[in-house]
């Protein structure tokens, strides 16, 4: 009878429900599985030791920094000041556009990068935490009127004069152009990095990247 039609139905769609819950679940549990993984397929901090070679500490694709390293350097500031403050005496207006970032702000960064580009081309312009040089305080991101954080920067009036006075202050242009496949960075006009100026000048001259300065 109708009672009993009405019945069954109910009967059928209430195990059609708790199917589609079973499936939901997996999938989330499947979900739940793919996030707990991924930490193991990125590099563990635990192998991270903050190496420092010939008095430079040495951060890039291979080497990396313990997650609670880092900090405001005094010294790479104090002389990033100066070199601000000269620059403008020479008529060229710098600014800071990025400087200490600490492990989990790296963190955001990156993922923002792999968000908007996918790993593999985030990979050639963002560091993954721990492998950041801007974790240790020493590096800057500086800009000028136009082309900020573009590689157009190195042609600007302000690239320019970044370019050939850094070393001065103890800076060096970490990602030079044509050096890619060595320091694993796409060409950064802008990012600077300290290693004091007896080291700066010696790179600066020698027209090498910090990987093949330190024999690495
Ligand atoms: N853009 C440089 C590679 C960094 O993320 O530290
Ligand atoms: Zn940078």
């Amino acid at each position: 009878n109708d009672l009993q039609v009405a019945t069954s139905k109910e009967q059928l769609e209430w195990e059609r429900l708790n199917k589609l819950q079973e499936e939901e679940l997996k999938k989330l549990e499947e979900e739940k599985l793919k996030v707990e993984l991924k930490p193991v397929t990125t590099p563990s901090s635990n192998t991270c030791s903050n190496t420092i070679i010939n008095g430079i500490l040495l951060v890039n694709k291979k080497y990396c920094l313990t997650s609670n390293y880092g900090g405001v350097n005094a010294t790479a500031k104090k002389n990033l000041d100066n070199l601000i403050a000269n620059a403008k005496s020479d008529g060229i207006n710098l600014k800071i556009i990025s400087g200490y970032r600490s492990y989990a702000y790296q963190k955001t960064v990156y993922d923002g990068w792999v968000k908007s580009l996918g790993e593999k081309e985030a990979d050639k312009v963002s560091a993954k935490p721990g492998h950041s040089e801007h974790q240790t305080g020493l590096a800057y991101d500086l800009g000028g009127k136009s082309c900020d954080l573009s590689t157009c920067f190195g042609d600007t009036k302000e690239g320019k004069w970044v370019a050939s006075n850094a070393h001065k202050y103890g800076f060096i242009i970490r990602y030079p152009n044509g050096k890619t496949s060595i320091t694993g960075y796409s060409y950064e006009p802008w990012h600077l990095r300290y290693v004091g100026i007896e080291h700066a000048k010696s790179i600066y001259e020698q027209k090498i990247s910090l990987e093949e300065y330190l024999g690495v």
